[in-house]
């Protein structure tokens, strides 16, 4: 992991930027909309910045937009990268070492993913417990710098469980239905097979999807607390007699979004609160 790279893009954000972002907000499919949201925002194109990669994935804008939400100042990831792309981990996790440098200590994710556990259905979210990793790949992958975090991070805590605990005491408030479960990243970007889902079920995983888990890796290398919500946007494939579109995905985001820029929005805060 570059350091110069780090600082580099960090000093190029921090210039332009009246207030310190405390909260960092990771976007996915169909949920950048939140950024829309912030006021005052100061936007800055990922092509502007110093060692960041360029988004090229549909549906995603690619900027950050830093300002105020809810009395927080946060800053957001309006788009992600995703592995799937072609970016190495190292590119995709980059901007979180990038929030770590910037002073941010809490990061929201969210994700659009499909649903494994039968008990979930298209609309519903999330609340992310815990995470398994399908990919064999690693942000971590490669030599340690002791400066950024520890060579064998733990992981036993990935999800905050005080932030988990707030965002249920959130979907009560609100008397929104919020679902739990264990999210696995595969990488994608071709949907799973039938007997992946199968399998994926019987090791405990209740949603799947290709983006989310480097991130909270490199996160959690970092120090950061991290809580997490999947949009379940599709039942996975196998589960209904009908094939997977991205197309379905985009839609569920977009019927479900009102709701869920509600609750992201009620957690902010109520951490901001705190
Ligand atoms: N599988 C993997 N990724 C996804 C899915 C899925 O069914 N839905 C949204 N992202």
């Amino acid at each position: 992991m570059n350091i110069e790279a780090i600082n580099k893009a960090t000093q190029f954000i921090s210039e332009k930027l009246t207030e310190q972002p405390k909260l960092g907000l990771i976007l996915g499919s169909g949920l950048g909309k939140l950024a829309d949201e912030i006021a005052n925002p100061i936007k800055i194109k990922y092509a502007e910045i110093p060692g960041f990669p360029e988004s090229t994935v549909e549906g995603h804008e690619g900027q950050l937009v830093i300002g105020e939400l809810k009395g927080a100042t946060v800053l957001a990831m309006q788009g992600r990268f995703h592995f799937y792309e072609g970016y190495g981990l190292e590119q995709v996790t980059f901007p979180v070492r990038v929030m770590k440098e910037l002073g941010i200590e809490t990061v929201v994710v969210t994700n659009a993913a499909g649903a494994v556990n039968h008990s979930l259905e298209p609309g519903d979210l999330m609340l992310i417990t815990d995470h398994i990793n399908q990919t064999g790949a690693n942000p971590l992958i490669g030599p340690n710098n002791q400066e950024l975090g520890v060579r064998f991070p733990d992981m036993s805590t990935a999800y905050s469980a005080p932030l988990q605990q707030l965002a249920r005491d959130v979907a009560k408030k609100l008397t929104m239905t919020l679902k739990e479960g264990v999210y696995v990243w595969n990488s994608g970007p071709s949907y799973e097979t039938p007997a992946e889902v199968r399998m994926i079920g019987q090791l405990g995983g209740d949603a799947v999807g290709m983006s989310t888990v480097p991130e909270v890796i490199v996160a959690r290398h970092a120090g950061m607390e991290v809580v997490g919500i999947s949009c379940i946007s599709n039942m996975a494939a196998g589960i209904l007699d009908q094939p997977l579109s991205h197309n379905e995905v985009i839609e569920t985001t977009e019927r479900v979004r009102e709701q869920f820029l509600s609750f992201v929005k009620e957690m902010i805060a109520s951490m901001t609160d705190k």
